[in-house]
């Protein structure tokens, strides 16, 4: 019989006296000349340009303290860190957009905020403050508010990491740990039209069957993707889609995003469990998507019923989300020597429109109905 899924095996509790109802209010250190100068947002590839400061903050003698902002730049790492050794270190991705107002906004930071807890909870790590953690995010921002972009399209890509940084090589919860986060200008994640092309990985899994990783945003699950993806690369497409792990059979994430099908006028998305990663933006889609009307249907989804789907006929879209990828209509989809299209051409009219209407909340251009954002105040 399987073993019950027991709660949290108990990561270590921290104090935050601290910062309860204060103010996080870290210290400043500000850069004596900024790069933004050099920026070319029109030519900056995803990821590969940071912004001037970065945020810092470390737990030791049983508590996350010593908040601050500093230049950008290399952090300590001892070569016996945990982190470094076994991988013990989770993440976030969000963004900050620029409205046409010039109004800077975050969207549902309290969601990345509670599944950073999560992750830290499954890799036991010891959880930051919600709160503490959208101060962070919010403090930084403001220091670096000229380098959200204000081009169409872009934002500044905001990578929250936390991981130990303890000098031992047993295998055993850290003392000490860091958070850090920096952030980068960014323009789309997927170039090029016509939709994303995915090969379908049947030997390797992002995740197995139960009590792995997969619903974490642990940074071991993205190294175990890089062999696959690059391969997929490699043979022309643009990323995998990842099956289970127990039959190769039913979908489970595209590359690093959700996915979703829209089948004779139904949406599937597969259910979030222990292998999927709940993600904002899918939570998102499926929210717009039952304010439009459309039946989502969050459950399993074998690659064969995509493909009898696309044989009938009746396969009319299939979009990825993310928060970095937003929502990327997907094209092609070969499948044992068939090919899976959807019947509307890339992007098609509901991902388009989900693509319009979610970027519009972001960007503060359309109403925000259900109070998603979260304004920066940079004054
Ligand atoms: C995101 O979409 O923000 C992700 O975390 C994917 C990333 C690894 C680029």
């Amino acid at each position: 019989m399987k073993p019950a899924r027991t709660a949290s095996p108990g990561a270590p509790k921290p104090h935050f006296a601290t910062y309860g109802k204060m103010a996080l209010n870290p210290k400043i250190v500000r850069v004596r000349s900024s790069r933004l100068a050099d920026l070319d947002m029109e030519n900056t590839v995803f990821g590969e340009v940071f912004s001037d400061h970065m945020f810092s903050m470390v737990y030791q003698n049983g508590r996350w303290g010593s908040p601050e902002i500093v230049p950008y730049g290399p952090v300590p790492l001892s070569p016996a860190s945990i982190a470094l050794n076994y991988a013990q270190a989770v993440f976030e991705g969000m963004k900050a957009y620029r409205g046409a107002d010039g109004t800077l906004r975050l969207f549902r930071p309290y969601r990345n905020a509670a599944r950073l807890r999560a992750s830290c909870e499954r890799l036991c790590i010891p959880p930051i403050g919600e709160q503490v953690f959208v101060d962070a995010l919010k403090a930084l921002i403001a220091v670096d508010a000229d380098w959200v972009p204000a081009l169409p399209g872009c934002a500044l890509y905001i990578r929250p990491v936390v991981f130990s940084a303890e000098d031992h090589i047993e295998v055993r919860p850290s003392r000490r740990y860091r958070f850090i986060v920096v952030t980068a200008p960014v323009g789309r994640y997927f170039t090029g039209g016509g939709g994303l092309s995915l090969k379908v990985e049947e030997y390797y899994t992002r995740s197995p069957a139960e009590g792995g990783l997969g619903a974490s945003k642990a940074a071991a699950n993205y190294a175990g993707t890089i062999l696959s993806s690059e391969g997929a690369r490699r043979e022309g497409f643009d990323q995998v889609l990842w099956l289970d792990g127990r039959e190769r059979r039913y979908v489970e994430e595209a590359g690093l995003m959700n996915v979703f099908f829209k089948i004779g006028g139904r949406t599937v998305t597969p259910p979030i469990g222990d292998s999927i990663l709940p993600g904002v933006t899918r939570d998102s889609l499926i929210t717009l998507l039952r304010d439009r009307g459309v039946p989502v249907e969050e459950q399993r989804i074998a690659i064969d019923e995509v493909l009898a789907a696309a044989r009938a006929g009746t396969l009319e879209e299939m979009f990825a989300s993310a928060t970095a990828a937003v929502v990327a209509p997907i094209g092609n989809l070969p499948w044992r020597g068939e090919a899976i299209a959807p019947r509307e051409a890339a992007p098609g009219p509901l991902t388009g429109a989900l693509y319009e209407e979610l970027t519009g909340i972001q960007f503060g251009r359309i109403a925000d109905p259900h109070g998603w954002t979260e304004i920066v105040e940079t004054g």
